[in-house]
């Protein structure tokens, strides 16, 4: 029997997962400036049509994951953390500067790996929405998840066509697209009947 002022293990897991969950929201906010402001100088630098297309699209799908993970942290109660959100912009402004110097090999590597991170970091934030009780953001985040699997597919693609990229040992490859649903395909069957 809980007395009453006594708090419940669950709502504490549940609180806990929210503050989690903020936390990551508010790192990949800024995240996706930086990384919009880099894609913005890389697709500028490139002198290749396709490929100028390919990443600008890409700074696009970044700038639409900022709009939504800031629709989420405002229902959180919760704004971007102003110290990240101002180096965000200066990295990403830099490393946008950089592609115009670097040649073409390292932005794309550099871009592949933080792809690579971002897959991990919507799929944990979709964990700490299930958990948190924020069932209805799960579909956003996956997705968000598997758009991020396409840009590290994308960048990977690119530096394997190099002749020196097809030579080094790139970062760990995600599993298949398929795999970030599916981790979560049984919450999916618990939320439609709850739902
Ligand atoms: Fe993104
Ligand atoms: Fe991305």
């Amino acid at each position: 029997m809980q007395v009453q002022g006594e708090v419940s293990a669950h709502e504490i897991d549940r609180v806990t997962a929210e503050r989690s969950l903020g936390a990551l929201l508010q790192l990949a906010y800024s995240g996706e400036k930086a990384a919009a402001y880099a894609y913005r100088g890389h697709w500028r630098s490139s002198s290749d049509a396709a490929e100028r297309a390919g990443i600008r699209a890409i700074e696009e799908d970044e700038w639409h994951h900022r709009r939504l993970v800031g629709e989420m942290l405002d229902e959180l109660g919760l704004a971007p953390d102003p110290k990240r959100e101002r180096r965000a912009a200066v990295i990403g402004r830099v490393l946008g500067a950089l592609c115009h110097v670097s040649g073409w090999l390292a932005p794309m590597v550099g871009a592949g790996k933080l792809e690579s991170r971002n897959i991990h970091e919507y799929e944990s934030a979709a964990r700490y929405a299930v958990d948190c009780g924020r069932g209805e953001w799960l579909d956003a985040l996956l997705t968000m998840a598997e758009v991020e699997w396409d840009h590290e597919r994308f960048f990977r693609s690119a530096v394997e066509t190099h002749w020196l990229g097809k030579r080094l040992c790139l970062w760990p490859a995600p599993p298949a697209r398929e795999s970030i649903r599916a981790a979560f395909e049984p919450l999916d069957v618990v939320g439609a009947a709850l739902g």
